[in-house]
């Protein structure tokens, strides 16, 4: 296991999240657009709900501001907020989602930002699923690709926030967002921080990954099989799947505090904490 000692000593900070949810009222697995996904074995809805507000309610208790986008009849993962968009100070851009299944998704999501001041949102010409494969890390801007989001979105977002993206490589189709792959941990500028599993990535953007943040916690299969990256932090919690118990213990060497929350029934259509989450920055 390879973690540097040096920001593992560093004192962290919460410090409050503007977050939009989407419950999970239309919640089901009716397709498979990823390995997760098996339509044949039925989702408990109730339960996926139960989890769903188990969630939002340890937010509300860390302090986070919750808000959340009405739920559309037939856009089952639409409870996936971090697909909906993605919201900087630099501006907010929307998403065009790569399945068809999904697409009706990008106008809920663009129109509920812009009638809550979060606008005007960019409607992308280039397939570009959000936050799962658009992350901040103080001053930078990780954008993933090799499954959804193309390179040809991250040239798009680049100019239409005026900040440099920089492209990883993902190859692994279990872990087909960079949000599966890699958690914000520290977005301050001044100590940015990252975990990621690197059997997620090619070789050059694991290497682009260690120039960028030479002491990040790497993480083990273990962690990336239960899709433990998918976490949500505020620089000191980090909201994260009860399976992920080796990430758990690494994260508290490195003075995070691991906040366990169950959402085994979301994972069935391949989403943790993260993917249920869309941070507005603005
Ligand atoms: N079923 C959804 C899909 O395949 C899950 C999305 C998970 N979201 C995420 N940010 N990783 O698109």
């Amino acid at each position: 296991m390879t973690t540097t000692s040096a920001p593992a000593t560093a004192a962290r900070t919460a410090h409050p999240l503007r977050v939009l949810m989407c419950a999970p009222e239309h919640f089901t697995v009716s397709y498979e657009i990823n390995p997760w996904m098996d339509a044949a074995t039925p989702v408990d809805v109730q339960r996926a709900r139960a989890q769903w507000d188990g969630l939002r309610a340890v937010f509300e208790r860390l302090g986070h501001a919750v808000e959340v986008v009405p739920a559309v009849p037939g856009l089952p993962d639409m409870v996936y907020a971090a697909n909906g968009a993605l919201v900087t100070p630099q501006g907010s851009v929307g998403v065009r989602f790569l399945h068809p299944e999904r697409a009706g998704e990008a106008e809920a999501y663009a129109r509920w930002l812009e009638q809550h001041g979060l606008g005007p949102v960019h409607r992308p010409v280039h397939v570009n699923e959000g936050e799962g494969d658009l992350l901040v890390v103080g001053e930078h801007l990780l954008g993933g690709h090799g499954f959804r989001t193309g390179e040809a979105a991250h040239r798009e977002v680049e100019e239409v926030l005026g900040r440099p993206v920089t492209s990883l490589r993902l190859v692994d189709p279990r872990f087909y967002h960079l949000d599966t792959a890699l958690t914000v941990l520290d977005d301050d500028p001044e100590h940015p921080d990252v975990a990621y599993f690197p059997g997620a990535f090619d070789e050059a953007s694991r290497r682009t990954l260690e120039e960028l943040f030479p002491h990040a916690l790497l993480t083990d299969d273990a962690t990336a099989e239960v899709l433990g990256m998918n976490a949500v932090s505020d620089g000191l919690h980090v909201v994260l799947s009860p399976r992920a118990q080796r990430y758990a213990q690494q994260l508290e060497q490195r003075g995070y505090v691991p906040v366990p929350v169950d959402l085994s029934e979301l994972l069935r259509g391949g989403g943790g904490a993260k993917c249920c989450t869309l941070v507005l920055r603005r």
